[in-house]
C-alpha cells in the first residue's frame, strides 16, 4: 500500500486547552480533522452552555483562516448540573454531548461528579433528549489498582447507567483493555467506543524502556500487551463499533518530566498518520475508512464529511519539541520516524 485516499477523519476526542496554548495546538488538529470533539476540562471546567459557546469563539478565533475545521463542543457534568442545562444545551447547534469524568480520575477531574448517583435526574434528561453522554470510564479510589479502573468501571458503574438508562447513546471513551471492547460488543448501538492512536501503538512497557518515560504516561494508563493487540483487533475489525478520538492531551515539557508529572500525550502532530502504522500493523485495511470517518459521524448523527483527504507511504521524523506557549511540548514519537504523511 503506497497511498490511501478516504473521506476526512473527524476526532472524536480532544483536548485543545485554552488562549497561548490553544493557540500552539489547534491548528495541528485542524490540518488534519474536518472537526472534533472538545473535551471540557479547563480551569474552571466548561459547565454551562454560555461557557461552551464563549470557548468555541475563542477556538474559532485561533484557527488559520485558511482551515476549515469546526469544534464540536461539550458540558463538564458536575453534581451541581441540572435538567435544564441539559435542555438548553440539546437545543444549542454548537453542543453535542455531555462528559462525565469521575472526580478524581483524571486532569482538571476534581469539580467532576462525586457519585453517580448524584446526576441521575441529568442522566434521564439526558436520554429524554437523546444528548449522547461521553465517559473518562476508570473508578477512582486508592484502593483500586490502576490497571484495574476501566474494569471497575464497567462492573459497578457503566453498566448500572447502561441498565437504568437504555436509550441513551453512551460514548465508552478511549478504552484501553480487551474487558472494555468486549462489553461494548456486548451491548446494541446505544454503546460505542474511541480508540487513542497512543494505545494502539504502545503498551505499558513503553512508560519504563530504558527509565522512567513521562511523555507515555496518560490516562487510563496503557495496559498490557494482550490488550493492545485487542484493541487493534478492534479497530480494525469491529470499526462500526468503535472509531477514532486521539485524546490528544498537550502538556509542557515541564509539567510531563516532573516530580508529579501531568497524564496526557500529544499526538495532535500527526494523528492520522499514528492511526495508519497502527492499521499496517494488521495488514487489513478494509475498515480503516470506517472506523477513521465514519462510524464517529453516524453515532453522533451527523454528516460525514464531503472531503477527501490522502495519507502517502513516506519517512518524515517528528520534531523533537514545538513551541507550546512560553514553554515547549514533546510529541508523540518526538525525534523518531513516521512513515506515514498525510498531504496538506
Ligand atoms: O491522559 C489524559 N490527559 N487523560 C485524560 O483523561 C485527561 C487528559 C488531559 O486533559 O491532560
Ligand atoms: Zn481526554
Amino acid at each position: 500500500m503506497q497511498s490511501i485516499t478516504i473521506t476526512r477523519p473527524d476526532d472524536w476526542h480532544l483536548h485543545l486547552r485554552d488562549a497561548d496554548h490553544l493557540q500552539a495546538v489547534v491548528n495541528d488538529t485542524a490540518q488534519q480533522f474536518a472537526r472534533a470533539i472538545v473535551m471540557p476540562n479547563l480551569t474552571p471546567p466548561v459547565a454551562h452552555c454560555d461557557q461552551a459557546l464563549s470557548y468555541r469563539e475563542r477556538i474559532i478565533a485561533a484557527l488559520d483562516p485558511t482551515r476549515s475545521f469546526e469544534p464540536l463542543m461539550t458540558l463538564y457534568l458536575t453534581d451541581q448540573t441540572t435538567s435544564e442545562d441539559i435542555r438548553e444545551a440539546s437545543e444549542s447547534p454548537f453542543i453535542h454531548a455531555c462528559k462525565l469524568y469521575p472526580a478524581g480520575a483524571t486532569t482538571n477531574s476534581a469539580a467532576g461528579v462525586t457519585h453517580i448517583n448524584k446526576i441521575y435526574t441529568v442522566l434521564e434528561a439526558m436520554q429524554k433528549h437523546d444528548f449522547p453522554l461521553l465517559v473518562h470510564g476508570e473508578a477512582t479510589g486508592d484502593d483500586i489498582d490502576i490497571f484495574d479502573r476501566e474494569k471497575v468501571f464497567i462492573d459497578h458503574t457503566l453498566s448500572k447507567i447502561r441498565h437504568d438508562f437504555p436509550e441513551l447513546r453512551i460514548v465508552f471513551e478511549h478504552i484501553t483493555t480487551a474487558d472494555a471492547i468486549d462489553y461494548v460488543l456486548s451491548q446494541d448501538h446505544h454503546l460505542g467506543g474511541t480508540i487513542t492512536a497512543h494505545h494502539l501503538l504502545i503498551n505499558r512497557n513503553a512508560m519504563f524502556k530504558g527509565g522512567m518515560n513521562p511523555h507515555h504516561y496518560c490516562l487510563p494508563i496503557a495496559k498490557r500487551e494482550t490488550h493492545r493487540q485487542a484493541l487493534l483487533k478492534a479497530a480494525t475489525t469491529q470499526a462500526p463499533r468503535f472509531f477514532a478520538g486521539t485524546d490528544s492531551a498537550p502538556h509542557a515539557r515541564g509539567a510531563k518530566e516532573s516530580a508529579c508529572g501531568c497524564a496526557g500525550i500529544y499526538t495532535a502532530h500527526a494523528a492520522i498518520e499514528l492511526y495508519a502504522e497502527a492499521f499496517e500493523q494488521t495488514g487489513n485495511w478494509s475498515q480503516f475508512e470506517q472506523f477513521m470517518s465514519l462510524s464517529g459521524p453516524a453515532f453522533y448523527q451527523l454528516p460525514v464529511n464531503a472531503e477527501q483527504v490522502t495519507i502517502r507511504k513516506l519517512d518524515w521524523t517528528v520534531p523533537d519539541s514545538v513551541p507550546f506557549g512560553d514553554e515547549t511540548l514533546i510529541p508523540f514519537k518526538a525525534g523518531q520516524t513516521i512513515s506515514w504523511k498525510l498531504d496538506l
